[in-house]
């Protein structure tokens, strides 16, 4: 299966992909977008000799307008999104109905939406004093973070002392579940029955 993978930063969930004993042989990621001019993430897929675009309109960037004809041209068949912090385009979001996937570490539809990225999420859900935490892998719409969901995972964080510790138990798990959903998409698992959606 071809996959594309949106990022804007570190990239450890984009590493995870590449690393995941669970994808061998089964996805070719064949680019990497960014709306940054660089990122570490970049750095991850010129290692591993992945074509790398900025999305955007400076110098050196594709347009948005342009990315669909890309996408194509890589026989996109999953669009994941790993850290990408702007807007897939509506246009995009129906071309690709139900073959883009975002992960956003924590449980939605609880501390998400515009906003709430990165440290921001694990600092609210440490400010509301909840005692579990997760990551959720869940399909794109035109809104931040409420699409179908996918597939969960908890972790325990009653005996956090900071967002940072959140994040680090989160991580862990988002390094596991993205691959997991991958692998089952892969498979054709994931189906909807009676309006919800299943992973099987
Ligand atoms: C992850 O926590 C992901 O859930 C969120 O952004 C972070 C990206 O981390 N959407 P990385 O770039 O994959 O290391």
């Amino acid at each position: 299966m071809n996959i594309v993978v949106f990022v804007s930063g570190r990239g450890s969930n984009l590493e995870a992909i590449l690393n995941s004993e669970l994808l061998k042989g089964k996805i070719k990621i064949k680019a990497v977008f960014s709306d940054k001019l660089q990122c570490a993430a970049f750095e991850i897929a010129k290692r591993n000799s992945i074509p790398t675009y900025t999305v955007g309109d400076k110098e050196g960037c594709i347009s948005y307008s342009n990315l669909a004809g890309i996408l194509i041209s890589y026989n996109t068949e999953l669009v994941v999104l790993a850290g990408f912090l702007k807007l897939i385009p509506g246009s995009i979001v129906s071309e690709y109905k139900n073959k883009i996937i975002n992960i956003h570490p924590a449980l939605l539809p609880s501390f998400g939406g515009k906003g709430l990225y990165g440290i921001n999420v694990h600092r609210a859900v440490f400010e509301s004093s909840a005692k579990v935490s997760g990551a959720t892998v869940h399909f794109v719409d035109e809104t931040y973070d409420t699409g179908r969901i996918i597939a969960q995972q908890c972790v325990d964080i009653s005996d956090v002392t900071s967002p940072g510790e959140i994040a680090e138990r989160v991580l862990q798990v988002e390094h596991k579940l993205l691959p997991y959903v991958i692998s089952k998409f892969a498979d054709g698992n994931i189906n909807v029955v009676n309006n919800r959606l299943v992973v099987n």
